[in-house]
């Protein structure tokens, strides 16, 4: 879900439809914008895209200079037009956005129904207005009405309301993410940087338990008694440039484009080859002194960069395990003190992997967050956070994210060893000269892939299967996660040693195997490959030129020559590009595929 939120002068319109433009790649099925028209509060909804709220709207557009616009993203109720927010109380005279989830509000409205209170929606958002009504008709004044209907709030909120007849919003968060933009005279509100970055630079993350007062003359930051709170406004450094699509047609490919530029941000003062030294300044030195395990925990993509970090640290002689953090609460290996947990997320919010990183932090675990997001909740929630500085990724299909998660783990992985063994891993010497490359054998890749043709070659199949072994299992099952995601066919990621204990059953001439090379046992995967081309199934080799995998298999999509540690990452990038071109041949919405949200912040 997605909030705009807009005070200053002239119409409040076009920010607030911009805005919920630049929210569309959170993914949502509903979209709404209401304003201050100088006697009441006028709102227009429905379910859809922005596109379909802005004709809606038509030719008589809404008038006001403050304003709230929300995508929704359906957690209570379906997609309709009465679900989307803003909510109201029914008289429009208090107006909320919300994202989040309202824990008990099936016993607030019960309780505001007695009062006479009456719901046309399906959702939890609801009770928000009706409440803050309610103490208004109590005899509160505005801004109280509003902070005591938070505070009987039990759940994650970021919620921003209007009430009719003043120039102010109110704002509060608890969970979920909120921001106030600052240029001037015009002031912002948003759930996400993107949505007003056209606007202003200069932004205040806000931290749970804050409620903001936001109107003409400025920003009133308070904790939810009313005392004062200091927040200091940061700047940030994308231009609105780079929050657009550029020259290419997908913000996925674009940002399949960036992954050298996001990798080279990555490594920025953080690797030093000739003295075979990597320094995270981000953390705490004593941040490893007495870790003995370490477990991964994230969803999706992330789940598999923790994957890839993983074997990764068990390779580096690290006892590790990555684990999906929506599984956590029931399956979680023992911790204490000495384990290290890292939360694996690019946004830093989703809710399975929060839930997870609060129970190991409850059970007294260091924790660590490997996340995209300055400011996101993981950063705040953990003991120490890890940047992977890939600038914003749009795409709901996350792909630099993927590459440059697994470097810092691959990174983070050393340091822990090396803190462990008392002495740098033995490969360390040769691993971070070719790390300080990985940018150039990308760009290298990036000219001519040859991705696009081996898409067309084997579009109208019926399945599409990944194979690897070691680092190159984690590619195989993002490679198959990606395919699926934008491509809605079907596709499957195994180990490569599995593929003969069960889905060679599925092997036909219509379901192409792709196996990735990382030069870790490459002789028994390319055996695994050999199984599936002698039932008929065609094999595109990933691997290097030269490579035997070549001479043997149907098709060949080409990484350049690595060490194993790097090689999965590079086969990855090659993937990335399959996927996105088959999706394009079938002309799938590939930056906002359906029923999937960049940020899943409900378990
Ligand atoms: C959603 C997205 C996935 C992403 C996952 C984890 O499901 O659609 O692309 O991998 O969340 O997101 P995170 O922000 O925690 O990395």
């Amino acid at each position: 879900c997605g909030i705009i939120g807009r005070v200053g002068d002239g119409n409040a319109l076009e920010p607030l439809l911009t805005g919920l433009e630049n929210l569309e790649y959170r993914g949502y099925d509903s979209a709404g914008v209401a304003v201050q028209n100088g006697s009441g509060i006028d709102i227009q909804k429905r379910s859809g895209k922005v596109d379909e709220l802005k004709k809606s709207i038509g030719d008589t557009p809404l008038d006001g200079e403050v304003g709230i616009g929300h995508t929704r993203w359906s957690t209570h109720g379906p997609p309709t037009d009465a679900n989307a927010h803003p909510h109201t109380d029914g008289t429009e005279d208090v107006a909320v956005v919300h994202n989040g989830i309202i824990e008990n509000y099936v016993e607030l409205k019960s309780r505001l129904a007695d009062h006479g209170h009456e719901f046309t929606s399906d959702t939890d958002t609801e009770v928000i207005p009706h409440l803050i009504q309610h103490y208004l008709d109590d005899g509160m004044d505005n801004e109280s009405a509003f902070r005591r209907a938070i505070d009987e709030l039990e759940g994650s909120y970021a919620v921003t309301a209007m009430l009719s007849g003043e120039h102010v919003l109110y704002a509060a968060r608890q969970g979920s993410p909120l921001v106030v933009g600052m240029e001037d005279d015009e002031y912002f509100l948003a759930s996400d940087v993107p949505a007003f970055l056209e606007y202003t630079d200069s932004v205040v993350y806000l931290e749970d338990g804050d409620v903001v007062i936001v109107d003409n003359d400025g920003v009133e930051f308070t904790d939810l008694e009313g005392n004062p709170v200091v927040r200091e406004p940061e700047t940030i450094e994308w231009d609105p440039e780079q929050a657009g699509k550029g020259e290419y047609d997908h913000f996925m490919l674009k940002e399949i484009h960036e992954q050298p530029t996001a990798l080279t941000q990555a490594l920025e003062g953080r690797i030093d080859p000739e003295n075979e030294r990597i320094a995270l300044s981000d953390l705490d030195p004593e941040t490893f002194t007495d870790v003995e395990s370490v477990q991964l925990i994230a969803c999706g993509t992330s789940y598999h960069a923790a994957l890839y970090g993983s074997l990764a640290l068990n390779q580096a002689g690290i006892q590790s395990t990555a684990l999906l953090a929506n599984e956590y609460s029931v399956s979680a290996p023992p911790t204490d003190d000495d384990t290290l947990v890292i939360a694996v997320t690019q946004s830093g919010e989703t809710a399975d992997t929060l839930s997870a990183l609060r129970q190991a932090n409850a059970e007294g675990a260091t924790t660590v967050t490997v996340t995209n997001v300055v400011g996101s909740t993981a950063a705040r929630e953990a003991d120490e956070a890890v940047f992977i500085r890939a600038g914003p990724e749009i795409g709901v299909a996350a792909t630099k994210t993927f590459s440059s998660q697994a470097v810092m783990l691959t990174l983070l992985g050393q340091c822990i060893a090396a803190e462990q063994h008392g002495e740098p891993p033995a490969d360390l010497g040769s691993l971070l000269p070719e790390l300080a490359t990985m940018p150039d054998m990308l760009d290298d890749l990036l000219v001519d892939s040859g991705a696009d043709l081996i898409a067309e070659q084997y579009a109208d199949s019926q399945s599409y299967f990944f194979i690897g072994r070691g680092l190159g299992f984690s590619v195989a099952l993002e490679g198959a996660l990606k395919f699926k995601e934008i491509t809605y066919e079907h596709a499957e990621g195994f180990a490569s040693g599995e593929l003969k204990h069960g889905p060679l059953a599925l092997v036909t001439p219509d379901t192409p195997v792709f196996a990735v090379f990382t030069g870790e046992e490459d002789e028994k995967t390319l055996k695994n490959a050999e199984e599936a081309q002698t039932r008929g199934a065609p094999v595109v080799a990933v691997c290097p030129d030269g490579h035997r995998a070549v001479d043997v298999a149907d098709a060949h999509l080409e990484i350049p020559e690595t060490e194993p540690a790097l090689a999965g990452l590079l086969a990855n990038v090659q993937l990335q590009l399959v996927s996105y071109y088959a999706a394009d041949l079938l002309d799938r919405p590939i930056d906002k595929p359906r029923n999937l949200a960049k940020s899943v912040t409900v378990e």
